[in-house]
């Protein structure tokens, strides 16, 4: 039988049973404590909880960035082994997966072209393809005019839309957000949801963003709550449907 999550069989991630436990010392930390659920492709899904629910140690875990005690993910198709060194995972982290951080992370030596081609060079893409690529989703997103300013040249909100480009400049079939509007006022924050939205709808990627904010939980098509290391689904949605 399927789980109370009604898991689609045809899900682009599975989760199944994840445990994370830190250890420092002596001391232990139960944060994870059997975390399931199955995320559809396109789907953009929220995931809320309070400060310390241990969202963005599931997040580090759905990216291969960590791994779990126990558990099992299963990526399109990818079952993410334990050892996150494994040649397989490392080619999941290039190819398969875009990260969006709230600290976003641009290489400030780069320009903002530069920093958006990066992953397409590490996939083996040629300069001028790379630029080309690079250039076309910065314009999509409103930025075609800063493509040679250094990341110091631009605004926070730009900088957020550029980690965006980044994250999706590859195409990547699962794009993994972590608190990506933290640091934006509420014009940049509408507009980034904005870029998020209509690159998931035309390009129908699968988003997951961890989030405090409910303006951008709000903008998903589905919410899931973490608490006291489970996944439960908030009560408002029980009764109402996503959308
Ligand atoms: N590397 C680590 N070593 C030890 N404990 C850790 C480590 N990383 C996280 N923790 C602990 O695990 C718990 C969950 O942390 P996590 O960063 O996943 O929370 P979060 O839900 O993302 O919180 P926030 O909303 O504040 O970002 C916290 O109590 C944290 O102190
Ligand atoms: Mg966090």
């Amino acid at each position: 039988m399927s789980d109370m999550h009604n898991a689609p069989p045809t899900g682009i991630l599975e989760v199944t049973d994840l445990c994370k436990t830190y250890r420092d010392g002596e001391v232990l930390a139960e944060v994870l404590k059997g975390i399931s659920f199955s995320v559809a492709p396109g789907e953009f899904v929220a995931i809320q909880g309070s400060s310390g629910a241990g969202k963005s140690t599931l997040l580090n875990l759905l990216g291969a960035l960590d791994k779990p005690d126990s558990g099992r993910i299963v990526v399109d198709g990818l079952e993410l082994t334990a050892d996150i060194k494994n040649e397989r995972v490392e080619r999941f982290r290039r190819d398969k997966v875009g990260f969006i951080f709230q600290n976003h992370y641009l290489m400030q030596e780069f320009t903002v072209l530069e920093n958006v081609m990066l992953p397409l060079r590490v996939q083996g893409y040629n300069t001028t393809d790379a630029k080309q690529k690079a250039a076309r989703v910065l314009e999509r997103i409103g930025l075609g005019h800063r493509l040679q300013h250094f990341p110091s040249q631009i605004s926070g909100g730009e900088s957020q839309r550029v980690a965006v480009a980044r994250a999706v400049v590859k195409n990547p079939p699962l794009i993994l957000a972590d608190e990506p509007t933290g640091n934006l006022d509420s014009e940049n924050r509408e507009r980034f949801i904005g870029v998020l939205n209509a690159l998931q709808a035309e390009d129908k990627l699968t988003v997951i963003v961890v989030t405090h904010e409910a303006e951008l939980a709000m903008a998903a098509s589905r919410r899931l709550l973490m608490k006291d290391g489970k996944i439960v689904l908030p009560a408002a949605e029980a009764h109402a449907g996503p959308n």
